[in-house]
């Protein structure tokens, strides 16, 4: 799992797949099934904390070209679950469509974008669905409407199925108004986040009203450190993996975290990464 997440941690999973087509897929979770394995669907690995002893279920891992295909229907974008976000923001922004510029910077695929509703403080992947295209675990299809799916923060309905594309709505715009917005949020990113590690991006959510990276600093954390990870010294809301951490290091470092701000501002932080073990 190292090798496939962003935070540069974990061991070895039992069995992993990375099927070539749809058919395929359904093949693996059925063969998962079977064996009672736990699945786990993994995009870029940008949001995966996974353990150090690695993993007994199934790793999937839709990273074929035939789930990275897209196509745009005047405004609409309709896109397989394995493109990466980046790249789509780029092929949108190319045709002066507007939506998916909100979302420069963060890293990771659709598929996983759409499962976590990946976004910003304003806005959220989800408010510009239309439909989304699943596989349940015993193979099925099936095409949800947005209201099925019960976006939140951070949170839908996806989590226990493998998410295969989705239609999403973008709306006439400016090279020039859409280039503005990426602009920003990129140059924000760098002055606030730390990207020179790695790490898996925020690790906590924000509480109603609240920023977690606030907290978390307001308790003087930033550089606090267990072992090879440590609370950034850039945004508090970041562990970073300075080399060698392990799943344990970080899930200490987690708990003293989670341990202070309760005791310091009585909110109990919640994770927004995937803790896999
Ligand atoms: N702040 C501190 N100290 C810190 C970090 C932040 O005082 O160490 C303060 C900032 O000064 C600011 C406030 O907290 O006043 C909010 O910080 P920031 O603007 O960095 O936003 P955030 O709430 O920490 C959220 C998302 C980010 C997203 C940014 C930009 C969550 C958990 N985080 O961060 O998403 O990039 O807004 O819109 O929703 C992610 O999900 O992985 C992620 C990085």
């Amino acid at each position: 799992m190292r090798s496939l997440t962003t935070f540069k941690i974990g061991g070895a999973t039992k069995y992993y797949f990375e099927p070539a087509n749809q058919e395929e897929l359904g093949e693996s979770l059925i063969f998962a099934k079977k064996k009672k394995l736990k699945i786990y669907c993994i995009g870029s690995g940008s949001n995966v904390l996974a353990d150090d002893k690695g993993l007994k279920g199934a790793v999937i891992r839709l990273n074929n070209k035939n789930f990275k295909n897209f196509k745009f229907q005047e405004a609409k974008l309709v896109a397989q679950a394995g493109c990466l976000l980046s790249s789509l923001i780029g092929q949108a922004g190319i045709r002066n469509l507007s939506g998916l510029e909100y979302f420069t910077g963060i890293p990771g695929t659709l598929g996983g974008a759409l499962v976590m509703n990946a976004g910003i403080r304003e806005k959220n992947i989800g408010d510009l669905v239309e439909d989304v295209t699943i596989m349940d675990y015993n193979g099925s299809i099936k095409t949800l409407k947005k209201s099925e799916i019960g976006f939140g923060y951070r949170s839908s309905r996806l989590s226990g199925v493998v998410v295969l594309g989705a239609t999403l709505k973008l709306k006439k715009s400016s090279a020039a108004k859409i280039n503005e917005i990426r602009e920003k949020l990129i140059a924000a990113r760098k002055k606030s986040q730390d990207w020179s590690w790695p790490s898996a991006g925020c690790i906590f959510k924000n509480p109603p009203g609240e920023s977690a990276g606030k907290l978390i600093d307001l308790c003087g954390l930033k550089g606090k450190r267990v072992g090879g990870a440590q609370v950034s010294l850039k945004h508090a809301n970041f562990i970073v993996n300075k080399g060698n951490a392990t799943s344990r290091d970080v899930l200490r470092l987690i708990n003293i975290i989670k341990n202070a701000v309760n005791r310091k501002f009585k909110v109990k932080l919640e994770s927004e990464i995937k803790i896999w073990r």
